[in-house]
């Protein structure tokens, strides 16, 4: 099972993800997680992106690429993945695609996209802001990132729609909630593994 999850900043597909990852056994990547963490571990990757990521822009394609291709070689990715913030516009689906192809793998089954009122994601992520401080969770980065959002990922609904995989799914109610749908998407569109 390959997922995608989309939606905009704030509209939960990391605490989704998590869940689904905990759920079906299969690894979350999230390129915002692995950004930030080498942003906190000072790496040159993570000093090149930390003031790309403040300013609510999205770090160069070559670098998130370069991410998502290693962590996707990993052997437990092999049955597998949910890819949480990747791809992030049109030419990282299209990578992303021609990756999975060239290396004769199968290709992605499902785009989940989690659809949350503008006002909404806001106010998590304000929230989120004061009391977690993550450093994109000012009001200004917020709106940069919801506008950035809009330009360059929202066009990956009528990508994936194309390709006939996109399925979107109600993002505000209670966490549970929103799993439960979730979960009724995946198991309707991807076939179980077959037991040995
Ligand atoms: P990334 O970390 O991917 O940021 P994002 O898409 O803005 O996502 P968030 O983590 O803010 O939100 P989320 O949708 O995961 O929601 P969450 O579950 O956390 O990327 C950060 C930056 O890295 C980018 O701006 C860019 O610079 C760079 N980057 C990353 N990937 C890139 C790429 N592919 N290409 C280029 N650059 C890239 O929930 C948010 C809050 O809401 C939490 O506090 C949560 O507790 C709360 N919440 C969740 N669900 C609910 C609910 N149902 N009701 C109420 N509150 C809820």
């Amino acid at each position: 099972m390959r997922i995608v999850l989309l939606g905009a900043p704030g509209s939960g597909k990391g605490t989704q993800g998590e869940m689904l990852t905990a759920h079906y056994g299969i690894p979350r990547l999230s390129t915002g997680d692995a950004l930030r963490a080498a942003v906190r571990e000072g790496t040159p990757l993570g000093r090149k992106a930390q003031a790309v990521m403040e300013a609510g822009q999205l770090v160069d394609d070559a670098i998130v690429v370069g991410i998502v291709e290693a962590r996707l070689d990993e052997s437990d990715a092999s049955d597998g993945f949910i890819l949480d913030g990747f791809p992030r516009n049109i030419g990282q689906a299209r990578t992303l695609d021609h990756l999975l192809d060239s290396k004769q793998r199968a290709p992605i089954d499902l785009a989940l996209h989690l659809d949350v009122p503008v006002h909404e994601v806001v106010a998590r992520l304000v929230k989120r802001g004061i009391e977690e401080g993550r450093c994109d969770d000012n009001e200004d980065t917020i709106r940069q990132r919801l506008g950035v959002y809009m330009a360059e990922t929202h066009p990956l609904l009528d990508y994936y729609a194309g390709q006939g995989k996109l399925v979107t799914v109600p993002g505000s109610g209670t966490v549970t909630a929103i799993f439960g749908a979730l979960t009724r998407a995946i198991d309707a569109h991807c076939a179980p593994v077959a037991s040995a």
